[in-house]
């Protein structure tokens, strides 16, 4: 059967290549430490790593590839940036149509005496700039959200959501987990302080690896949520107050970032290629699917396609959401994720809550041709009931 993977949103399938190939190197062959061992083969490694950061900050204009910490992904970045720098007390602005890597750890802080406030967002997912400029006024510790939703593929208006914050000198925290590597990310000129991001999605690298980049003045007010060895100022029993190694104790995952490293040569060189593929491929999706709506199958997020990933999540209003992606991978060889997709109130949002929706996410090397053969096994599922 042809098989046709549609969980790009989940994770990037397949990986870049040579990713595969970097990690066995690695493992094979350098297997080392590093920042501990004085020797040639750990100071390579050491180098690749360096060069690593700095392939991130080019990408995502940040402040510097000391500003770069790496961590085991999106999750990861978002509990070490919301947990070291919130307080009681200090209120945060979040949307509702966050993933509960922000959701979870924001609700334990919650019990901690931390105010959190939601913005609203419309039924395309669509943050709400006017009520988001009136709670920033009010003057917030931070204002966390992700650039796009992972539910319905919508893109939040950033760039006007960064400007908002420098005016009311509010900290701007992002969760790039489904933009970054396909979508454009300026951390400058959007006036992003901190962006979590994974390697595993749209950087076409493996799981396991991601980071956080944020800037000096944000990094200082930051308690480290991991305290241990840095391999620097190793007198000090406390953590360094320099980046990286202040929010970077224990040993890294190198196999990982030489995967990610290969995933950042390839993404330098064919980048530009893959994000105007995948955007088109994911439009042509949208438009496929979006021809068929009728009263009981429904596309949801905006249909402003400049503001678009390549994720479309749809309703079968008269059937049951889980069995219809249970046959569209059964009988079509079709991979998509039904459900809440780990984010309950983008669903409340949407208006697709508790039935959740079957998410088609495309990625850079999904064709043409199988996104009309998609149309055709919904079209089929949907005459057929
Ligand atoms: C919007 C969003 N944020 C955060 C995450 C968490 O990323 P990770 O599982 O790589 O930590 C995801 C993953 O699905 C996501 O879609």
């Amino acid at each position: 059967m042809r098989r046709v993977y549609l969980d790009n949103g989940a994770t990037s399938y397949p990986k870049a290549p040579g990713v595969g190939e970097a990690m066995c190197h690695f493992i094979t062959d350098v297997g080392c430490n590093i920042g501990r061992g004085g020797y040639q083969v750990a100071y390579d490694a050491a180098a690749l790593v360096l060069e690593t950061r700095e392939q991130l900050n080019t990408l995502l204009h940040g402040p510097g590839s000391r500003n770069v910490i790496f961590t085991a992904g999106a999750t990861a970045s978002l509990n070490l940036l919301l947990k070291g720098l919130l307080r009681p007390g200090d209120r945060v602005l979040t949307t509702t149509m966050e993933h509960n890597a922000v959701l979870r750890p924001l609700t334990q802080l919650q019990k901690t005496g931390v105010e959190v406030v939601f913005l609203p967002c419309g039924a395309d997912g669509a943050l709400d700039l006017e009520e988001c400029q009136a709670r920033l006024s009010q003057g917030a510790a931070a204002l966390v959200m992700s650039h796009a939703s992972n539910v319905c593929g919508t893109i939040q208006p950033i760039g006007a959501v960064g400007t908002l914050c420098r005016r009311y000198g509010v900290p701007f925290l992002v969760d790039g987990a489904q933009t970054v590597g396909m979508v454009p990310v300026d951390m400058a000129d959007m006036h992003i302080d901190a962006l979590a991001f994974p390697g595993h999605k749209g950087l076409l690298g493996p799981q396991g690896i991601g980071g956080l980049i944020l800037t000096g003045a944000l990094a200082r007010r930051i308690e480290p949520l991991l305290a241990g060895g840095t391999g620097s100022v190793s007198q000090s029993l406390e953590m360094p107050d320099f980046l990286p190694d202040k929010l970077e104790a224990g040993t890294l995952n190198l196999p990982g970032i030489y995967g990610l490293h290969a995933a950042l040569s390839y993404l330098e060189r064919e980048g530009a290629t893959l994000r105007v593929h995948a955007r088109k491929v994911g439009l042509h999706l949208w438009a496929r699917l979006k021809e068929l709506e009728y009263d009981g199958f429904r596309v949801t997020g905006t249909d402003d396609l400049s503001r678009r990933t390549g994720v479309v999540s749809v309703d079968f209003l008269k059937g049951d959401n889980g069995e219809m992606a249970f046959r569209l991978e059964q009988e079509y060889g079709i991979a998509t994720r039904c459900g809440l997709h780990c984010a309950p109130t983008a669903h409340q949002t949407i208006g697709t809550y508790p039935q959740g929706t079957v998410r088609f996410s495309t990625g850079p090397f999904t064709t043409f041709e199988d996104m009309d053969y998609v149309q055709d096994a919904v079209w089929r599922l949907l005459t057929e009931r």
